[in-house]
């Protein structure tokens, strides 16, 4: 069975049992602090498991791209050294939001793979949760009875809570989970020993392919678990691992999902794939080598393109950090072992266009930008590894003991991306050794201290009106009154604060690109501001360094209005400065980011070239007219997703949109977009729009920032200002004649240089000939003492460069004044420095004592600063004596 229809078949087979089929969330998490990427199909579902927000649909199953590369779950090392874990992979899921539970989860898993996949009976063995004593929590006999009914009892296994208890992190919903593991070593294997001794023992050919989680807790900040109001099923099937069983293969790699690639590196790089597996040890032949090095890659640029398809770009801090970590590690295998040292990881995504575009059009779409995006990445980890390895050369001329030390390794993991096996790998070649304890010391040290700048703790909620509330009418109002529902603590390194939830909110939570609300709450008795408002999932969360005396008061909600009005402004302008680009520039030019803020915006978007003076003069007119036309907000909500698109909204990849969506029409014929943040209700109050700068921001991204309202009248009074400054200081009362005498100035100054020049070339010959004058024989040395009246330090080193090589055995101090100080200048001839040991700069530091100052040069030529004239002559007679 090929892929493509692995997938359709799930999909299909949980469709005919009820479930909707919803897309993939994007794979870059937006509003969870607790996760950066999607690890599990259940990330995007957290609220309906936690009672925060209730289903539209009680059954749902879909296909999820996951990412586990960072926090609890994180397989990355792994990755091409075994054949079965992944970076980026799809999990197969369904799910019951208060609905079924253990009875169907369990029946129709089994009917799915024995009887719609036909995976033999016997190949299959089960895991059940033992229970555990410390969290209060008992074996799972329900799931034990109704595998019993279709597995012997000797191939259903009981596992501890590291296996057996599923967790999305270090809080949040969980519960006891039952694993389906699969068997598929050759007879002759299976009669040496029993499949069940090799579940969970990281055999590559018994491995599990399918959990199905009992969501029925919640693990709380202080570590305890607290009952769910309702039970749930939460499945994940790792469906490369299942096109491994359907297709016969040992390895995920050796399915039609990885061949396509890994044929296409083999075509590139001229090393053909072996297919071999790792060898246990790590002790690898070239051959195993190499193909390790195929799987990394492979692997990895599927990450790599998922992750810039949803929105983010490979970058030096968070999320961006590690997708540009997951992408060096593919170039190091691929220069470390397949021996290419140019861009070529970003040939491949057109392979993986081909092969998933159709159930993942997001890559289709953005397929040249992810390549481009890539090859710039490439290009400069190369130049950074070249540098490194220059670093480790140089290094090896002064080793110490035939090792490396720690420190340096350290250095290079961090910073030119070396990771520690590089590094051996060069060391060894060079026949020296890496001191590993030292190295993860460093590693150690340096963890220890990003851990103490990060800390955050979060205590739990504080329930204070037991209402599920959470509403958002901050689109139509800005004052009402609510209640606070629940509030919790928030430890930082250097503040402490609450976040609280109000039943009914008018607070814009911080979301799409636009900033959150500030605003106050105000009871009969108390006062308290609101500092910020962030989401968590699609909870809506209201910052504030204190909280109230009397928590259960109801209070007047109110957003700051002029603050939020400015947002507004600023957002619905950028809507129109999108559209503006699209005329101007092309469609490609699509939104790649933003920050709305009340003072001014931010719009990143697609373009690979400048857009240049006139295109941004012909954009601010558009958006401009606009402006003026007194465009009135047209806003759909709820609106079918199919129906929105039929509008033309354009929808952003990397965004998660529900079934029902938010449309934002300015003039149906110029901008439809689907959008959650606030608006102008007309156009005119946006009032007007200035472009203040456009940069490029990395491969294909470029920045335009913008202002609106009454910053562009603060911006053009800031420039009226300058103006007359300038007029001031030029003494030109007509602003329009300002340019012809700037420009009259500055070719004035020019021409003055040029006289001052011309006149120190003559006044230069006179006053060498007077040094010249000065110059008398000393045993040999041919040297002066003079003060001269030249105010021109280079022309001075001229001169008595000039007389040092015209005359031998040159020794001349002179002084002069420079801008009202004194100042030495000392040359000795080469042949003094090496014969008599002297030494310019030696000797300048010595007498500029006199003159209370310092300085220093090489050994034939120094000078010296000085604030003290009057030591000028005592400074010529100390330089004598060194004679
Ligand atoms: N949440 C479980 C997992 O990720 C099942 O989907 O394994």
């Amino acid at each position: 069975m090929k892929a493509n229809e692995v997938r359709a078949t799930f999909l299909r087979f949980f469709q005919e049992k009820q479930h909707h089929i919803v897309p993939s969330a994007p794979i870059v998490v937006k509003n969870d602090p607790t996760l950066l990427f999607t690890n599990a199909g259940m990330n995007q579902f957290k609220d309906l498991f936690l009672g925060n927000e209730n289903p539209t649909y009680a059954r749902i199953a879909d296909t999820q791209k996951c990412l586990r590369v960072s926090g609890k779950h994180n397989d990355l090392e792994e990755v091409g050294h075994d054949t079965y874990h992944h970076t980026m992979f799809e999990m197969l899921g369904n799910w019951s939001f208060g609905d079924y539970f253990k009875k169907e989860a369990i029946s129709w898993a089994w009917e799915l793979l024995t009887e719609v996949y036909k995976i033999p009976k016997e190949y299959l063995y089960v895991t059940i949760f033992e229970g555990d004593e410390k969290e209060g929590l008992e074996l799972d006999t329900e799931a034990y009875e109704l595998w019993k009914q279709f597995v012997p009892e000797n191939r259903i296994l009981k596992g501890n809570k590291k296996d057996n208890f599923w967790e999305m992190g270090d809080t949040g919903p969980c519960g006891p989970c039952t694993e389906i593991h699969v068997d598929i070593r050759p007879a002759a294997e299976k009669a040496l020993i029993e499949g069940k001794d090799l579940v969970n023992n990281d055999h590559p050919q018994v491995i599990e392919i399918w959990n199905n989680v009992f969501m029925e807790f919640n693990r709380k900040a202080d570590g305890t678990l607290e009952k769910l109001p309702n039970q749930h099923v939460d499945t994940g099937m790792g469906f490369e691992r299942l096109c491994t069983v359907l297709q016969g293969k040992t390895s995920n790699y050796d399915t039609d999902v990885f061949q396509p690639l890994i044929q296409h590196i083999e075509a590139i790089v001229g090393i053909k794939y072996q297919f071999t597996s790792p060898h246990p040890t790590g002790k690898n032949s070239l051959a195993q080598q190499q193909d390790i090095a195929m799987r990394v890659i492979a692997d990895h640029v599927r990450a790599v393109t998922f992750a810039i398809a949803d929105g983010q770009m490979p970058s030096n801090n968070k999320a961006g950090y590690v997708i540009r970590r997951i992408l060096r590690r593919a170039v190091r295998y691929l220069y470390s072992f397949l021996n290419v040292k140019t861009p070529t990881i970003y040939h491949l995504v057109k392979v993986l266009v081909n092969e998933m575009g159709d159930s993942f059009p997001e890559i289709v779409a953005q397929q040249d930008f992810i390549a481009s995006t890539i090859q710039e990445e490439e290009i400069t980890f190369l130049r950074t590894l070249g540098n490194g390895i220059t670093r480790l050369e140089s290094y090896f001329k002064n080793i110490k003991n035939n090792t490396v030390e720690g420190n340096t390794a350290f250095e290079l993991f961090d910073t030119y991306g070396f990771p520690l096996d590089l590094t051996q790998l060069i060391a060894r070649e060079n026949g020296y050794e890496v001191d590993v304890n030292g190295f993860n010391a460093a590693m150690e040290q340096q963890k220890q201290r990003s851990r103490v700048a990060s800390e955050i703790s979060k205590d739990d909620w504080v329930i204070v009106h037991n209402i599920e509330g959470n509403t958002f009418v901050g689109y139509d109002m800005l004052q009402t009154p609510t209640t606070i529902t629940r509030y919790r603590k928030i430890v930082e390194k250097t503040k402490t604060y609450y976040q609280l939830l109000l039943d009914v909110t008018p607070f814009y939570a911080e979301s799409g690109g636009q900033i959150g609300d500030t605003g106050t709450l105000v009871s009969d008795t108390e006062s308290l501001e609101i500092t910020n408002t962030i989401k968590e999932n699609n909870l809506i969360l209201h910052l504030t360094d204190t909280l109230p005396t009397d928590i259960t008061a109801t209070f007047q909600a109110s957003v700051h209005t002029q603050r939020r009005k400015d947002i507004s402004k600023n957002h619905s302008a950028t809507h129109l400065l999108h559209s503006a680009l699209h005329q101007v520039i092309g469609k490609h030019a699509t939104q790649k980011g933003s920050l709305v803020t009340d003072t001014y915006f931010r719009f990143d978007f697609v373009s690979i070239t400048e857009i240049g003076e006139e295109n941004k003069t012909q954009i601010e007119q558009i958006v401009n007219q606009k402006i003026a036309d007194q465009i009135v907000l047209e806003e759909y909500r709820n609106t079918p997703i199919q129906e929105a698109i039929q509008m033309g909204a354009m929808a952003l990849f990397g965004e998660k949109y529900g079934e029902n969506v938010r449309v934002i029409v300015l003039d149906k014929n110029y901008s439809v977009e689907l959008c959650g943040g606030t608006h102008v209700a007309n156009t005119l109050e946006i009032g007007y729009f200035k472009i203040l700068n456009e940069s490029s921001i990395g491969a294909g991204i470029r920045r335009i920032e913008a202002i609106t309202g009454n910053k562009v009248i603060e911006y053009y009074q800031a420039q009226n200002q300058l103006l007359q400054e300038i007029k001031e200081i030029v003494k030109a009362p007509i602003v329009q004649n300002l340019p012809k005498q700037i420009q009259k100035l500055v070719e004035d100054k020019k021409a003055l240089e040029q006289q001052i020049d011309q006149l120190y070339t003559q006044k230069s010959k006179a006053i060498k000939q007077e040094i010249k004058a000065a110059i008398q024989d000393y045993n040999g040395v041919q040297a002066a003492f003079l003060k001269i009246d030249l105010e021109s330090p280079e022309k001075i080193k001229n001169i008595l460069l000039e007389l040092q090589k015209e005359i031998n055995n040159t020794y001349i101090v002179v002084a002069s004044m420079y801008q009202n100080k004194p100042l030495l200048s000392v040359v000795i001839a080469e042949t003094l420095v090496t014969e008599k040991n002297l030494h310019a700069g030696k000797i300048v530091k010595a007498i500029a004592q006199e003159i209370k100052g310092g300085g220093g040069g090489q050994a034939t030529f120094a000078t010296a600063g000085g604030t003290h004239a009057q030591g000028i002559e005592a400074a010529l007679e100390k330089a004598k004596t060194f004679l």
